[in-house]
Order: structure tokens, then C-alpha cells, then sequence
């Protein structure tokens, strides 16, 4: 855990680039800092490993104040990445990934056992890599080598500095990914300063916005989003990116409500009524305390009218269903899959209280990507 209490810096010219900060990091959490050019996120982030130290408050890992540590020590087990990677030029790649388990004395077989695991962790064949110069490597493959490098003397925070500022769109949005899946089992800490509103949100379990060397809001994507603290952060995250986020919006907001619910001892012939009179095509089939059990098709019932005494019978499992708590994203993934193109959602207690059929997703959509035609 990273403790800040009270925290500022001042450079030795008078300007203070970091006011009074106070926040905590829990271990295994990924923070990304984020704000306009020249706030303070990287004089921020490089107070942590004592490159540029604060002068004003307290700074505490695991609850031991960094200024009382070795810094040559505190910074070997903070691994560091920059935006052009950092590499050394006339070290190889494995070299350049070696360079700390080196400082800590590891012998050769274990540090070059650790280079390929490292390269294979950050998808780059060790076989064609390891050998070469950074030189010899795009913009992304010198990025992954970088991370490769912070993590190999698998160090408990992760600093990284705008590290994809620098590459194109689609490998930027590859190293977000892998990023995202290689922290899933390595939980480590890592702080991430951007200063892109969609990798800070993608990545961040939490995001700080930084104004004017002030810690403006300290929040999940989700409240950041819902509730700026106010209209510098608002703004900054930018008004319309609520509807291009399918992630950020409640399948409460887009589902349609009261849809036509019928019990499963209804006859074929009332069935049948009802869907006209509710214009649907389908009806959810509840129990009688309103629980989810099914659906039913008005071509099933049609087809098999005759023979049947309740729709009981031609009921199919309504799978699958979404928890009120599930997002328009989550919809989106499960229409694919939805029979008769309808999905039901339902409370905790499996209530049904409203659907989301397709029509209404693709309307949804199609009102929000307008509306954003629009207004730019
Ligand atoms: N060594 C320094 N001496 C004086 N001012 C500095 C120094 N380094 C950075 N600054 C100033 O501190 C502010 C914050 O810088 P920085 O943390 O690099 O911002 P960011 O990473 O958010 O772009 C800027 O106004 C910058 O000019
Ligand atoms: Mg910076």
C-alpha cells in the first residue's frame, strides 16, 4: 500500500508543482493519474520511487516512510517505465531486461531463465529478441520490452509514465490489453499517468484527476463518471463519454419496462390475446411471485396451439438474463445469444423488471451515436 499524507512538492526555482496531496493506493490496485500537460502527474509519480523527492508531507510503502529507506534500494523494487522505454541503446534487449536482476546479484542461469519468461510474458519470441538491439525493434515491441523490463525483478509497484503515449492507436490499444490481462494475475501495484480519458478510464481501477498540481477526485471509473466533483472534472472527462462508453451505462437506463409477463397456466388461446394486445411477439413466462421462468415464442405457440393445454409447456429457459446491476455492454454480449432476441433482467430476488430486446439496444445506440454526430 502507497501512502500519501499531506504531500507537496517544491523546486528548488519556488514553483510548487504538488499541493497537499492525501490519498492511499491498496496493494494490487492500478491507479491511473490523469490531467492537462504540466499538472504534476509525473512529478508526482516520481516522488514514489525518490527520483524527484517531495519536500512537503509524508510518503509511506507498507507503512514505512520512503525517506527513511536506502533510495538505491527503494527504487530496485519499483520497477519504472517511460514513454520511449528508456532502453539502453548498446545493451541487447535481454541486456536491457537483465539490468536489475543484475544489480541484485541473480546468476546467469536464473536471469536469463527470467529474461525469456519475461519475453514470453509480453509476447515477443525470446528465440528472435533476446539478441537483438533496441534499435532493431518498432515503437510497441520497445514498449513491451520496457514492461518486460520493470517486471523482472518482479517488484511490487509498477510506475509507468505515459508508457503508450507514443505509439499509434492500434498498438496503443493491443499494450492496453495485455497490460489489462497480465495485471489480472499479477496484481501488482501500479501507478499509470496518462493523459487520455479512455486509457485512463480502460485501465484504471481508480483514477486521479490532477489540476494544477492538486488531486482534484480519487475514484472508480463508474463514480468518476456518474459523479464528477466538479465542473473541471467534468469537463475534462468530457460529457458525452457516458453514451461512448456501453460499460458506464446501467441496463436499467436502456431496458424497456413492463414487459408483457404472463404465469405458465396460461391457455394457448389467452397467450395468444395477450401478445396482441401487448404487441409483442414474445411473452417472459413468471411464477407467482414474479420470479423469471421462461419464455415464450409466438411461433412456438402458433405451431403447437392445438396441443398444448397451458404455455407451461412450450416455455423455454430464459437464458441468458441479466442482474439489474448489468451494464449496456453486458447486454450487448448477450443479445447475440439471446433466444427470440430478447433478453430479460431481473432483480436480486429474480423478479423481472423490465427487457432488453434488440430494437431497443440498436435504438439506444443509434439515438446516443447521432446525438454525437451532432454535437461535434
Ligand atoms: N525540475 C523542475 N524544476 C522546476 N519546475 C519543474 C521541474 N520539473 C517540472 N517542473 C514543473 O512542474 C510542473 C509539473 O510538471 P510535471 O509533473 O512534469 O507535469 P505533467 O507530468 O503532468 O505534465 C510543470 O509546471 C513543470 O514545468
Ligand atoms: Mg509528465
Amino acid at each position: 500500500m502507497i501512502t500519501f499524507d499531506h504531500v507537496g512538492k517544491t523546486y528548488p526555482n519556488g514553483y510548487q508543482a504538488v499541493k497537499e496531496m492525501t490519498f492511499e493506493i491498496e496493494t494490487g490496485e492500478l491507479i491511473t493519474l490523469i490531467g492537462p500537460s504540466g499538472c504534476g502527474k509525473t512529478t508526482t509519480m516520481k516522488m514514489i520511487n525518490r527520483l524527484s523527492p517531495h519536500t512537503e508531507g509524508t510518503i509511506k510503502i507498507n507503512g514505512r516512510d520512503i525517506m527513511k529507506e536506502n533510495p538505491v534500494e527503494l527504487r530496485r523494487n519499483i520497477g519504472y517505465v517511460i514513454q520511449q522505454a528508456g532502453l539502453f541503446p548498446h545493451y541487447t534487449i535481454e541486456q536491457n531486461i537483465a539490468l536489475i536482476p543484475d544489480l541484485k546479484g541473480w546468476n546467469d542461469t536464473r536471469k536469463k531463465e527470467r529474461v525469456h519468461e519475461m519475453l514470453d510474458m509480453v509476447g515477443l519470441d525470446p528465440a528472435q529478441f533476446a539478441a537483438r538491439y533496441p534499435r532493431e525493434l518498432s515503437g510497441g515491441q520497445q514498449q513491451r520490452v520496457g514492461v518486460a523490463r520493470a517486471l523482472a525483478a518482479d517488484p511490487e509497484i509498477i510506475l509507468m509514465d505515459e508508457p503508450f503515449g507514443a505509439l499509434d492507436p492500434i498498438t496503443r490499444e493491443q499494450l492496453q490489453d495485455e497490460l489489462i490481462r497480465l495485471q489480472k494475475t499479477m496484481k501488482k501495484t501500479i501507478v499509470f499517468v496518462t493523459h487520455d480519458m479512455d486509457e485512463a478510464l480502460k485501465l484504471g481501477d481508480r483514477i486521479a484527476v490532477i489540476m494544477n498540481g492538486t488531486l482534484l477526485q480519487l475514484d472508480t471509473p463508474e463514480k468518476l463518471l456518474k459523479e464528477p466533483a466538479d465542473g473541471f472534472v467534468e469537463k475534462f472527462i468530457g460529457i458525452n463519454r457516458i453514451y461512448q462508453n456501453p460499460a458506464f451505462i446501467p441496463v436499467t437506463e436502456i431496458m424497456r419496462q413492463q414487459p408483457a409477463i404472463a404465469p405458465p397456466t396460461l391457455t394457448p388461446a389467452r397467450a395468444l390475446s395477450l401478445m396482441r394486445q401487448r404487441r409483442t411477439d414474445t411473452l417472459i413466462v413468471c411464477d407467482d411471485k414474479a420470479r423469471l421462468s421462461g419464455i415464450v415464442s409466438a411461433y412456438d405457440l402458433q405451431t403447437h396451439m392445438e396441443g398444448i393445454r397451458t404455455i407451461q409447456e412450450i416455455r423455454v429457459a430464459a437464458e441468458p438474463f441479466l442482474l439489474s446491476t448489468a451494464t449496456a455492454q453486458d447486454a450487448l454480449m448477450a443479445i447475440t445469444d439471446a433466444k427470440f432476441g430478447i433478453i430479460p433482467v431481473v432483480d436480486p430476488q429474480h423478479r423481472v423488471i423490465g427487457v432488453v430486446t434488440r430494437g431497443s439496444l440498436l435504438t439506444t445506440f443509434a439515438d446516443h451515436w447521432a446525438g454525437r454526430r451532432d454535437n461535434e
